[in-house]
């Protein structure tokens, strides 16, 4: 939610497309609105505009609305908003300055004591353009500044009396050589090249510039700034600023900047949907031992008396990651014979769980590592005495960094902004944890050999499965939308239910259409009153033990003569009548409990294609940001 960027170089030039491009990069996190500042002959200067900047910025033109001269420039920062406290508008977007005019900030997270401070800014004579919370953060540092403080001690005090997330960054037109950042709760790093550092939210925002970067930690700050022709900085804390502190800087593999560019796709998601089998394997490998056939997840390696004795397991998520948690709990009840609670984190943190901490082992599950609810999660079950363990897919995130140990999911930098191969990597993960403990609870070497067998095979069956159904998905795609359907259920049985969910959520986040997901048996109980033949019915039901059953619903559902897609393996399709219904025919597979890794990727193309054909965007869906850093 929200992406800040911000340069400074001893290399004076225009840092206008630069600060732009990386926007660009970093719309994923929100795209309502944006802007950029920077001090030019002395004074700042802004244009901030409602939209993405890749909708609204052109770069010659933005440079010429600053009116950036030959003579470059030496700082410069920007924004992307998803907005959560004002409206999306011009107004609101960042940056944000303080009433003289010398000061621009930009901000990710949310500001808790805002009405106050605001409050407060306000009898001492301060006004207010915005009807945003960052905007009580210029004000306050200007007031600091006029009761004497200097800028870094102003903006340094500024951020210790926010309460509530941020990731900041400063420049003021009285120090034109200088950025100032802060972080709580919010990411920040910034990257470093010889004449120039780069700040932003996510290391992918700057990867076209540098690829070594130095990451900030909740509670500290850095003071980047030119002097004697040269670029530097320090890092210290917000309490203890005095005492510098010394950080390694991180360098991100080539890897990562392919997963920037859109290559020969027509979009993000549709390139993330086709990566999934290659992040399947590169999430198992090294990750199991066919010999002992057992699961071997190096970061939970000092936690293993804990994953042997636990009792029960919770999981806490949002979205997408709490769908590959609901499949992750079913295969670890049936593998591991292990009771599993799976909560929505934004419900976990004020609940009573009558589970004792020494019993339970507590998974939180996130893309990003950032999402607020989930975080937060980990902060209270931390506080109530639970061990904690991540499987977060961005290295170092906040959550990654809350949790006691984890795995991380290797899914590489997910753009789109509906999750796709995060969702298969996470899925990828609790095959193997499902395996763990179930290896530590009677699992037999043969077994665990049998699973991971054919969890070696996974991605080459997923291959398959993207290959061959494509064209006919969305052919029905295209079809279904153009005539207009609009009540959509996905049904299925057992572990086909929380590929349902996520099938549904997917549909809804890219088509904007209201979805159902329903186990099958459920139907009969009242769903089906909105079965006739204006509603499509997405019935997942390869040939595993509810076959037979499965075969009952349809009927009762073609019988209130509804549309019908069923999405079947090579066998189930042998045992149909396919009169009347559509079919989706996915790779059989021996082992029942593998098919979720098979059947959503069909799914994911059918909500794609559906809303690619209503003319959405399916990278950047509307009212969505891909982290979700407010509660
Ligand atoms: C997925 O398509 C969504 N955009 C959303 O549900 C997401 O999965 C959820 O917000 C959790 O995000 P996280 O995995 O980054 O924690």
């Amino acid at each position: 939610m929200c992406g800040i960027v911000g340069i400074i170089t001893s290399e004076k030039r225009n840092l206008v497309p630069e600060i732009i491009s990386s926007l660009k990069n970093l719309e994923y996190r929100g795209y309502d609105s944006t802007g950029i500042a920077i001090i030019n002959t002395g004074e700042i200067r802004r244009v901030h505009r409602l939209g993405a900047p890749s909708d609204v910025f052109v770069p010659q033109q933005i440079s010429e609305e600053l009116g950036v001269t030959s003579d470059g420039l030496s700082v410069a920062i920007g924004h992307n908003r998803w907005a959560t406290h004002g409206k999306p508008s011009e107004e609101n977007a960042h940056p944000h300055f303080d009433c003289t005019d010398t000061l621009a900030i930009v901000h990710n997270g949310t500001i808790l004591n805002h009405e106050l401070l605001r409050k407060e800014l306000i009898a001492l004579g301060h006004t207010f353009s915005s009807t945003t919370d960052t905007e009580v953060i210029p004000h306050l540092i200007e007031q600091k500044i006029k009761e004497g403080s200097s800028v870094k001690d102003a903006f340094l005090d500024t951020a210790a009396c926010l309460d509530g997330s941020f990731g900041l960054a400063l420049i003021s037109s009285n120090e034109p050589d200088r950025l100032l950042l802060a972080k709580h709760g919010s990411p920040l790093l910034f990257g470093v090249l010889k004449d120039t550092l780069i700040a932003a939210s996510s290391s992918n925002a700057i990867l076209a510039y540098t690829n070594t970067f130095i990451t900030l930690a909740d509670g500290e700050y850095a003071d980047l700034s030119i002097g004697s022709g040269n670029v530097s900085y320090k890092i210290g804390t917000i309490q203890d600023r005095e005492n510098l502190i010394t950080k390694e800087t991180t360098t991100i593999t080539d890897h990562s900047r392919e997963d920037m560019s859109m290559g020969e796709y027509e979009s993000f998601m549709k390139k993330e949907i086709h990566e999934q089998p290659s992040v399947f394997r590169t999430t198992i490998l090294g990750r199991y031992d066919e010999t002992t056939g057992d699961a071997v997840l190096g970061g939970l390696i000092d936690y293993e008396d804990m994953l042997r004795h636990a009792r029960q397991v919770i999981t806490v998520a949002c979205g997408t990651a709490h769908n590959a948690a609901l499949v992750g709990g079913i295969l670890i009840e049936t593998l591991a014979n292990l009771p599993v609670r799976n909560e929505i984190a934004s419900e976990f943190r004020y609940k009573k769980v009558p589970i004792s901490p020494e019993e339970a082992i507590l998974f939180a599950v996130s893309q990003s590592g950032e999402t607020a609810d989930t975080l937060e999660s980990v902060k209270e079950a931390r506080r109530k005495g639970y061990t904690t363990f991540g499987i977060v897919n961005v290295v170092g995130s906040a959550i990654a960094e809350a949790v006691d140990a984890g795995v991380y999911a290797r899914a590489g930098f997910e753009i789109g902004v509906a999750s796709t191969k995060a969702f298969i990597a996470q899925l990828a993960i609790f095959y193997l944890l499902a395996i763990k403990l179930a290896r530590e609870r009677g699992m037999t070497p043969q077994e665990g050999q049998s699973i991971l067998n054919e969890l070696n095979k996974i991605p080459n069956l997923m291959i398959k499965t993207l290959e061959t159904t494509e064209s006919e998905i969305k052919r029905l795609a295209e079809n279904y939308a153009s005539k207009g359907i609009r009540t959509i259920n996905f049904l299925g049985r057992g572990i086909h239910v929380p590929i349902c969910i996520e099938a549904s959520l997917k549909f809804k986040e890219l088509t904007y259409l209201e979805t159902g997901s329903y186990p099958l048996g459920e139907l009969k109980h009242g769903p089906i009153a909105i079965i006739d033949n204006n509603a499509l019915s997405i019935i997942i039901m390869p040939h595993d033990d509810l076959f037979a059953l499965n075969k009952n619903s349809l009927e009762q559902v073609l019988s209130k003569g509804g549309n019908v897609i069923v999405v079947t393996d090579e066998l189930g399709a042998q045992n149909l009548v396919l009169q009347d219904i559509e079919v989706i025919i996915i790779p059989t597979l021996k082992n029942q409990l593998l098919y979720p890794a098979l059947e959503i990727l069909p799914l994911q193309l059918f909500a794609y294609h559906y809303a690619r054909a209503l003319g959405n965007n399916v990278d950047k869906p509307r009212n969505l940001a891909k982290s979700v850093t407010v509660e």
